[in-house]
């Protein structure tokens, strides 16, 4: 079957103001099979969320193939088969709760009777259907999150990206956050690449985490999670969890003192 995502020694270098290049990334290359979960992993400035963009179709790489289900990434954005959610939930504060999830259908000319009854289901499955008449203001950094969850799944992506999305949130709710978007996953089967330097987090949620090396990012690791689903935060306390952790912990420390 055709991957969702398949990467081919994909590099990006960035120009600088003087004339100096960046190398980003270096032949990254991976497959993402549908309704697969995976992360990427690596220290701040690995290139995560370069890699991510490029998915997305916003960021062209200097080489290598990128393809989403056999098509460009351009393509497939513009078909509105590409999701996306950011470190920060950016809402329209002046939309209500319901109106900021419509939005993306909205501009895409897409807002019928199904749509507006599957935005509804949304705002059920995220928890947020009380809310529906709220503002952003009114809302926690979590339930702004799920808002911005639930309007990126509005559109019926294909494949779901996400940069760091619970990075601002506190633990505790991070947490929570991560169950949640498991049992959202879940009822959804959506194919999800997930950005987060949080190895804890990244095991937790993934079918795979791939690690990268400090710049230029490489991949390191191609790490299978073998932890039984669903997830319950219980999983949390297991040996078998601890050992995907530290597997990645020492990984990435490896790599880290290599660069020093
Ligand atoms: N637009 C840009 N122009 C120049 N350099 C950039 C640009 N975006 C990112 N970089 C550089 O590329 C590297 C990777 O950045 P990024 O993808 O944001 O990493 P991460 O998301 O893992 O923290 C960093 O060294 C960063 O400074
Ligand atoms: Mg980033």
């Amino acid at each position: 079957m055709t991957p969702i995502v398949a990467l081919d020694s994909v590099g990006k270098s960035y120009d600088g103001p003087h004339g100096e290049r960046t190398v980003a990334l270096l032949a990254v290359g991976f497959t993402v099979a549908q309704q697969e979960f995976i992360s990427l992993i690596g220290p701040s400035g690995c290139g995560k969320s370069t890699l991510l963009n490029i998915i997305a179709g916003l960021l062209q790489p200097s080489s290598g193939g990128v393809s989403i289900a056999g098509n460009s990434p351009q393509t497939a954005l513009d078909q509105r088969k590409i999701g996306i959610v950011f470190q920060d939930a950016v809402l329209l504060p002046w939309k209500t709760v319901v109106e900021n999830a419509r939005f993306l259908l909205m501009i895409a000319g897409r807002l019928d009777g199904a749509a507006q009854a599957r935005v509804d289901e949304l705002l059920r499955i995220v928890g947020l259907a009380e809310f529906r008449n709220h503002y952003p203001h009114q809302l926690s950094g979590g339930m702004r999150q799920r808002l911005s969850i639930a309007r990126a799944l509005a559109l019926d992506p294909l494949l779901l990206l996400m940069d760091e999305p619970f990075g601002a949130l506190d633990e505790f709710t991070r947490h929570r956050m991560n169950v949640e978007l498991l049992d959202i996953w879940s009822a959804t089967r959506k194919t999800v690449v997930f950005v987060t330097h949080n190895i804890a987090e990244a095991v937790f949620m993934s079918d795979r985490v791939i690690a990268m090396s400090p710049r230029p990012g490489r991949v390191v690791d191609d790490f299978r999670v073998e932890l039984p689903r669903p997830r319950t935060k219980e999983v949390r306390y297991t040996r078998e969890f601890n050992d995907c952790v530290v597997h990645l912990q020492r990984l990435l420390e490896r790599d880290e003192d290599t660069t020093l």
